[in-house]
């Protein structure tokens, strides 16, 4: 296991690259995040710290998304580091792909739409109005839209770039 430490520039013992485990890693902190910012929302009415904190995950999120896209399409070949997979010669890992690729591509359009009219419709500080029932339609969604990309993203990293030949 060991052996593979570090090999790809990436920091954990896998095929990953830097920016790979990097995303890897920050979705459990995304994920971990959002689900204490509904939590907060709905058990505690702290509202405009649930606007703050999803402001800020939503811009971290769109710098990370810009900066991995730039990577993926220039500097890394994922294709060459998932390779060495057992699943990667038989399709599994490009159809658990593209099964990730379901949830990422629309979440994020998910997302800006809601925090723009989020911001534009909801009072400052944040509190619930005539707004709250479309924000409830459209933010449950979004909010399952990226525990899916961060679910999807887990599984297609794992087949590849950590499984391995027996
Ligand atoms: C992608 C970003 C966001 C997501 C995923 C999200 C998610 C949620 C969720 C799941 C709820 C609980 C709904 C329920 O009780 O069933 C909620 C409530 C609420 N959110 Fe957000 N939210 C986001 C952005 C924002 C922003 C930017 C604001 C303010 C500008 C905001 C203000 C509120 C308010 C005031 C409530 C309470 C509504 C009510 O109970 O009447 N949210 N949000």
């Amino acid at each position: 296991m060991f052996y593979l430490l570090a090999q790809n520039g990436g920091f954990l013992p896998t095929r990953g690259s830097i920016m790979l485990d990097f995303v890897f890693t920050a979705m459990f902190g995304i994920v971990l995040i959002l689900a204490a910012s509904i939590y907060l929302v709905r058990s505690t009415q702290k509202y405009d710290l649930h606007k703050w904190i999803q402001i800020i995950s939503g811009a971290v999120l769109l710098l990370t998304v810009i900066a991995f896209e730039v990577d993926m399409r220039f500097f890394t070949d994922w294709k060459a580091l998932a390779k060495p997979s057992p699943y990667f010669e038989g399709g599994i890992v490009h159809i658990s792909l593209y099964i990730h690729l379901l949830f990422a591509v629309p979440t994020p359009f998910l997302w800006i739409y809601v925090i723009v009219t989020g911001l534009r419709k909801f009072p400052a500080p944040a509190a619930p109005n005539e707004h709250s029932a479309s924000h409830k339609f459209w933010a449950w969604p979004a909010a399952i839209g990226m525990f899916m990309t961060a679910f999807t993203g887990w599984i297609f990293y794992y087949l590849a770039f950590v499984a391995v030949k027996p």
